[in-house]
């Protein structure tokens, strides 16, 4: 029945039946509190141990509750949402993105395997694959996903993972999930299924509102549920979306390494996160739109990636695999720019807006309400010893367009180097004044 429901709605009302919980009776699904669980008898505490790890689906018999980190209701609710508008068979929710992150890696992986990843990586991954995995006598091999030539030479035996991002964090770049897909397929006709090839996707940046990698032949998505799934900024968390035959390690993972997600993150996740997460997108993609589109414009502005301009050079791939619940192109929220550091310097320009701008506020994270502005180099890849130093990457929330616009004009105006006569009064005009001003006053031009 459910299934005539669009997604939007779905992710409003959830499981209309759970076994996990009584839905007879609550409008909004309860938040469960509790570390430990009422046993009636010692059969069934025998039973909560025997059957844990097996595939519960929505339809089953209740389960047996034990303890909080093996299982608990509110969690899997969640979990059951998230197989399900990723379009995978089970999820597995995590204490943050790192630990999902880390309990795919370490479910599958085992001495002497490999795994292939793309250079370009969040930070703390990156740290993940460059300084722990080696010590766990797992090799790391760095490869552009995108060609096809350098992963078939180098593809063997050992590799059993090829780990990628699509878009990137910070670069945007997209990795195109379908070629990878054919290209793992045809290693795996050759190989027993337990050494399958598997393609794991960080879906962070798209969210499932922009892109579902299973579509496109993932076997594993991974979240960093701390943003725009969560959306507002107030829970850390991760999940692994995966297919059945994967459910039980990971959960076995996850109660002996015990990185769990708490009930009470997962039911803000699920009761305002998840409802809101096609409202808060495509409102934050349209800002984005207008943002790129006014950065691209600027003269201090040298290269703007943003998978919805024209210029985005790989906007056919971005057109065949970023589309939301709709089947509308999705080009998500994040924009990565670089400006011509002749003409300003960057450093100065986020100090100003930290400063100064309201609507925008420099902090490291993603996918939140408010609009974040950081600098990847120096902050969240500055493991990586050659990122560009000064490259900017912009969270866009949920603000008026115009109120961001006017606060990035106004603090490039204010710390750009060239003349004032330089600069473009055409743009200027443009911008709505700002509140209880009719037009905008000249403010003295700052001498660097
Ligand atoms: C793409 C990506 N993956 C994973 C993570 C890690 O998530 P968490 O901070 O929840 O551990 C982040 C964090 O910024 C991220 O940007």
């Amino acid at each position: 029945m459910k299934k005539r429901y669009k997604t939007t709605t779905r992710l409003v009302h959830g499981p209309d039946h759970s076994a996990k919980w009584d839905f007879s009776h609550h409008v909004t699904p309860p938040l469960s509190s509790s570390t430990t669980y009422r046993l009636d008898c010692a059969q069934r505490g025998a039973r909560g141990f025997q059957e844990f790890g097996n595939f519960v689906s929505d339809a089953g018999e209740t389960p047996v509750y034990v303890y909080d980190r093996l299982d608990e209701p509110t969690r899997s609710i969640l979990e059951s949402e998230l197989a399900e508008v990723e379009g995978g068979d089970a999820c597995v929710t995590f204490a943050s993105g790192m630990a999902g992150i880390s309990a795919t890696l370490g479910s599958v992986l085992e001495l002497g395997d490999e795994i292939i990843a793309h250079p370009v990586l969040y930070g703390c991954t990156h740290s993940l694959l460059t300084n722990w995995m080696p010590r766990q006598g797992v090799c790391v091999e760095r490869i552009d996903m995108n060609d096809l030539d350098a992963l078939c030479g180098r593809i063997g035996d050992a590799t059993r993972i090829l780990y990628f991002e699509t878009p990137t964090n910070p670069t945007l770049e997209l990795v195109d999930i379908q070629a990878l897909r054919r290209l793992a397929d045809e290693y795996n006709k050759k190989r027993a299924p337990e050494r399958r090839l598997l393609i794991v996707v960080d879906n962070t940046f798209a969210t499932p509102f922009a892109q579902r990698p299973i579509e496109h032949g993932a076997d594993i998505v991974v979240h960093s549920l701390t943003k725009n799934l969560g959306g507002f900024g107030t829970e850390v968390g991760g999940a692994v979306i995966c297919p059945k035959r994967m459910l039980s390690q990971l959960l076995l993972y996850r109660k002996d390494f015990g990185g769990i997600l708490s009930s009470k993150s997962a039911w803000a996740i699920m009761v305002y996160g998840l409802p809101t997460l096609p409202l808060r997108l495509k409102r934050q993609q349209y800002t984005a739109d207008l943002v790129a589109r006014w950065l691209e414009g600027n003269s201090v502005v040298r290269r703007v990636v943003y998978p919805g301009l024209d210029s985005f050079p790989q906007r056919e791939l971005a057109e065949t695999q970023m589309r939301d619940f709709d089947g509308d192109f999705a080009p998500g929220n994040m924009i990565y720019f670089e400006v011509d550091e002749t003409k300003i310097d960057a450093l100065e320009l986020v100090d100003r807006i930290a400063r100064e701008a309201y609507s925008l506020t420099l902090a490291v994270s993603l996918g939140h309400t408010k609009t974040l502005i950081e600098i990847p180099g120096s902050m969240t890849h500055s493991v990586y010893a050659d990122a560009p130093p000064k490259a900017i990457r912009i969270s866009i929330g949920l603000e008026s367009p115009s109120d961001i616009i006017r606060d990035l004009d106004e603090a490039i105006e204010d710390v750009r180097r060239d003349d004032a006569n330089n600069r473009e009064p055409w743009k200027r005009e443009a911008l709505p004044p700002r509140n209880g001003e009719a037009s905008r006053e000249p403010r003295p031009r700052v001498v660097t």
